[in-house]
């Protein structure tokens, strides 16, 4: 499914037919625009930074330039995980082995697509370049073409979206743009009927040996991938204060108790797979001490060979 790779949907953004085809697409959503009516979406809190040396020593107009760098960092990577979404919808339709399924990715499909336009609108389309260097972007968008659907109905509506569902309800619950704020939960209650659904289709019979096995990676990759911290905060103080020193990251581990999150967040993949009935998979990822909370030095240094290889 060659396809779905977003490489080759990004190359037809331009030209008339896009245009005409975007006429069409506005013409099944109702929003009347003007979403971005303030800059800072997030304050420097909800990124966990008020209370950090680093955060109390910005000035007024860095503060604000640093929120406003944070927030649109995370809706574009919001928005290419909606593109994802599309992707994997679609699949997932042509993939279904009754009709009542493949209605039901349909419907999740119109989901994606409307959730796709809320980001757009804000940013504008999603390119290219707002992809680079995000280990999780890459992650979704191989397993979402790669592989068979037992596998991602675990992956990706039970965990990632399982997942969605905190990720954009904290995003809404903390937004000081009303209208923002409503747009994410719109999508929660999506996101929830997608995660539900995953609960019900999920069966561990259909995958065979290599599968399991193929799925316990999957997992345990993903899971090393949320040991790192929030990679995406950290990059981006890197990138606006010009470089941090490795005594700036280990305060901001502490400081911004990235351990804590990363325990909360482990723990939510161990509830999700629990609600799935994916007990040996939890007990795999058990065996492999992945949902062993990571010593902060391992963090600083897992931190620091992410920005040294960015
Ligand atoms: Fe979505
Ligand atoms: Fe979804």
């Amino acid at each position: 499914m060659k396809n779905l790779r977003l490489e080759s949907i990004y190359d037809h953004l331009d030209g008339d037919s896009s245009k005409r085809i975007d006429q069409f697409c506005r013409t099944y959503t109702s929003s009347s625009g003007g979403l971005l009516e303030s800059k800072a979406l997030w304050n420097l809190d909800y990124f966990g930074l008020s209370k950090t040396d680093l955060g109390t020593n910005l000035d007024p107009s860095q503060r604000a330039q640093i929120a406003e760098s944070l927030g649109s960092s995370l809706l574009r990577e919001a928005q290419l995980i909606e593109v994802a979404g599309t992707a994997f919808t679609a699949k997932m339709s042509l993939l279904a082995e009754t009709q009542d399924q493949r209605s039901l990715y349909s419907f999740f499909a119109a989901d994606e697509a409307r959730h796709l336009r809320f980001f757009d609108e804000m940013l504008g389309k999603a390119q290219m370049k707002d992809r680079k260097n995000n280990l999780f972007l890459d992650y979704l968008e191989t397993a979402i073409s790669e592989n068979p659907r037992p596998i991602l109905v675990l992956l990706v509506q039970v965990l990632l979206e399982g997942w969605g569902i905190r990720h954009y309800a904290t995003l809404g619950r903390e937004c000081l743009n009303e209208k923002v704020a409503e747009g994410f939960k719109a999508i929660v209650l999506d996101e929830g009927k997608h995660h539900g659904s995953g609960l019900v289709l999920f069966n561990p019979k259909e995958l065979d040996s290599p599968l399991t096995k193929h799925l316990e990676d999957l997992v345990a990759e993903f899971l090393m991938m949320i040991r790192s911290g929030p990679v995406l905060v950290v990059s981006e103080l890197d990138r606006a204060l010009g470089g941090l020193t490795k005594k700036q990251v280990e305060n901001l581990v502490e400081q911004m108790q990235i351990g804590e999150k990363i325990e909360s967040d482990l723990a939510l993949v161990s509830h999700l797979l629990s609600l799935a009935g994916a007990d040996s998979l939890c007990m795999k990822m058990t065996e492999y001490n992945l949902f062993q909370l990571p010593k902060s030095s391992e963090v600083v240094s897992t931190i620091l060979s992410q920005l040294a290889s960015q």
